[in-house]
């Protein structure tokens, strides 16, 4: 278990530059594995998430060469079709590898997905979609999952339920490289989706209506390979908006897609932030005398994200007024909840409603993270309150946050791991 000693911090000023979307990231890398030829993957950043990836493309028979934010993969030889479980194990968005590795190999080994536990993440819409396209996936008593091409890998109209991001995912990854076409109705519309369908765009496939409602993929015989640019990550924009706004100060946040994160920018607006976007960069100006943003609910893009749920729950502990959170996407997302309580913040949660009253202030404590999101949310916090805190599971950061510590420590936090 990692630590952090977070001090109260009062302020925070200058610049960061956000780094390439995890959630834009994995499902690229995964990509390349279809592809015949050379695929350098540019912006990719440096996350644990991101190991896990790359070490399974090695151990499938991918040659991987990583040198700073640029990964060169060849998968012209990749020959494994079998995952080991501790990997699989490491982050949900291993389960892409299901559509990649069969696709590729013609059938895969693989377990089930681990990552942040927000309740049940079952995967039963991404094995119903392959099922339909012609893939034979069958599990085990042990957790491990078969999957492999029967005579016909055809494309198929698919309904999912609800825009799961993962199952979209898969489903393209299979279509890619199936015969005929492939409809997915209700698809998953985030900019992640619309970055994974640029990169494979690039490298021949046929795919339509990325971000969109339908999405439409007409399967190719191969694909090649392609340089890309990972966009940038709109959650990791997100936190340090929210820290500045938390904390006060004055902060350029470079490198920003504005137009994928209007949601975030009005609520910050609405409780009293200036916020001025110019081309990629966005300042934020906070005197910290915040309104509480009322009500939240998450949804799936372009509504609120969940995964910046926790982020706002902790402004909302000082904000003053009364704030409703409403948790559309996940079952259990409140494990911060009872930290924030540890802090001094007066929240009462059941089921997926939260509502939180705004207090004068917070005082630090030993704070413990259970997930990704949830360890950033309590950082910050933890920055605002008075006295200092201990944060145990900061390893969470580094699955989704370059530096995470090291670029808040450049603005004026006093954080750092011990
Ligand atoms: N769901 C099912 N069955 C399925 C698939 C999904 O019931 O077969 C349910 C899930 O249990 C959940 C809902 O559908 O309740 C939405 O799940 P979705 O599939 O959209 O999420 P995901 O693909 O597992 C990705 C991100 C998450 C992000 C969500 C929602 C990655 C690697 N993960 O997860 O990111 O919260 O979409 O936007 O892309 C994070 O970065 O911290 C993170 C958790």
């Amino acid at each position: 278990m990692s630590r952090l000693l977070i001090e109260h911090t009062e302020g925070l000023y200058g610049r960061v530059s956000i780094q390439g979307a995890k959630n834009s990231a994995l499902p690229i890398l995964t990509a390349t594995l279809l592809c015949d030829d050379v695929c350098v993957i540019d912006n990719c950043p440096n996350l644990s998430d991101v190991d896990v990836t790359l070490d399974i493309l090695s151990n499938l028979g991918a040659k991987v060469f990583k040198e700073k934010n640029s990964v060169t993969i060849d998968s012209s030889g990749a020959k494994n079709h079998r995952i080991a479980k501790n990997m699989m194990a490491k982050m949900r968005a291993s389960i892409l590898f299901l559509s990649a590795v069969t696709s590729k190999i013609g059938r895969a080994e693989l377990c089930f997905p681990g990552g942040c536990r927000l309740g049940p993440r079952p995967i039963d819409w991404h094995i119903k979609a392959l099922s339909k396209m012609g893939l034979n996936v069958r599990c085990n008593c042990n957790g491990k999952l078969f999957c492999k091409v029967e005579k016909n890998f055809n494309g198929a109209e698919i309904n999912l339920p609800l825009p799961s991001v993962g199952a979209t995912e898969n489903i393209i990854l299979a279509a890619v490289l199936a015969k005929g076409k492939t409809i997915i109705n209700n698809a998953a519309k985030e900019p992640e989706i619309c970055d994974l369908c640029d990169f494979l765009s690039k490298c021949g496939a046929k795919i339509t209506g990325a971000g969109q409602n339908q999405i439409e993929i007409v399967g190719v015989d191969k694909l090649c390979g392609a340089k890309h640019r990972v966009i940038s990550d709109r959650i990791v924009a997100t936190t340090f908006l929210a820290a500045t706004a938390m904390l006060s100060g004055d902060v350029k946040i470079e490198n920003i897609v504005f137009d994928d994160m209007k949601v975030i920018i009005d609520i910050l607006r609405r409780i009293g932030c200036t916020v001025n976007a110019k081309c990629d960069t966005v300042q934020i100006i906070s005197n910290k005398k915040l309104k509480a943003p009322g009500e939240i609910i998450t949804e799936p893009y372009p509504g609120f994200p969940t995964d910046a749920q926790a982020l706002f729950m902790a402004i909302s502990t000082i904000s003053q007024g009364v704030s409703i959170f409403v948790e559309n996407i996940f079952k259990n997302r409140y494990k911060h909840v009872d930290e924030l309580l540890n802090l001094g913040a007066n929240i009462k949660a059941f089921d997926k409603i939260a509502v939180v009253t705004g207090v004068r202030e917070l005082h630090g404590n030993c704070l413990y993270a259970k997930d990704l999101r949830g360890a950033a949310a309590l950082a910050i916090a933890a920055m605002a309150a008075k006295g200092s805190s201990i944060l145990t599971g900061a390893e969470y950061l580094d699955r989704g946050y370059e530096n995470f510590e090291i670029n808040f420590k450049k603005l004026g936090a006093k954080i750092r791991r011990v």
